[in-house]
């Protein structure tokens, strides 16, 4: 089961956390894949995961240098990690079920634990230099 967005996940950005917010209902999304998905389904799927994966990685690469959070350089990295992984799993897995049980670690172990460790540490950082 995948957790859900919750206040105290909250960067305090509203742009960031709409976005951490829709990064938790795909991945809901993703969890909810059963025999009846089929491959159209999960294209669209793996689709939108990864356009707006890039672009919030790249919206909170971008707070992280406004408010010059010093781990910036290691966090691009993670995010860096997250895309090619993605796309490694998408180029290996070309049948459906493996692929399906794939995304599902994938999205809780990139996605949700990332967040949950690594953007959580940006604002415990920013909190600490109030
Ligand atoms: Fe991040």
């Amino acid at each position: 089961m995948i957790s859900q967005w919750d206040e105290k996940y909250s960067l305090h950005v509203e742009k960031i956390d709409k976005q951490h917010k829709e990064l938790f209902r795909l991945s809901a999304l993703v969890d909810a894949l059963d025999e009846n998905t089929t491959k159209d389904d999960i294209k669209k799927l793996l689709n939108s995961f990864f356009i707006y994966m890039r672009d919030h990685f790249r919206d909170e690469e971008n707070y992280m240098k406004s408010i010059g959070y010093p781990l910036l350089k290691k966090h691009h990295l993670l995010h860096h990690e997250i895309i090619e992984d993605f796309t490694q799993m998408v180029k290996k897995n070309h049948s459906l079920e493996p692929l399906k049980q794939q995304m599902k670690i994938a999205t809780k172990k990139w996605l949700i634990d990332h967040i949950l460790n690594n953007d959580l540490k940006i604002e415990k950082w920013r909190l600490q230099q109030l």
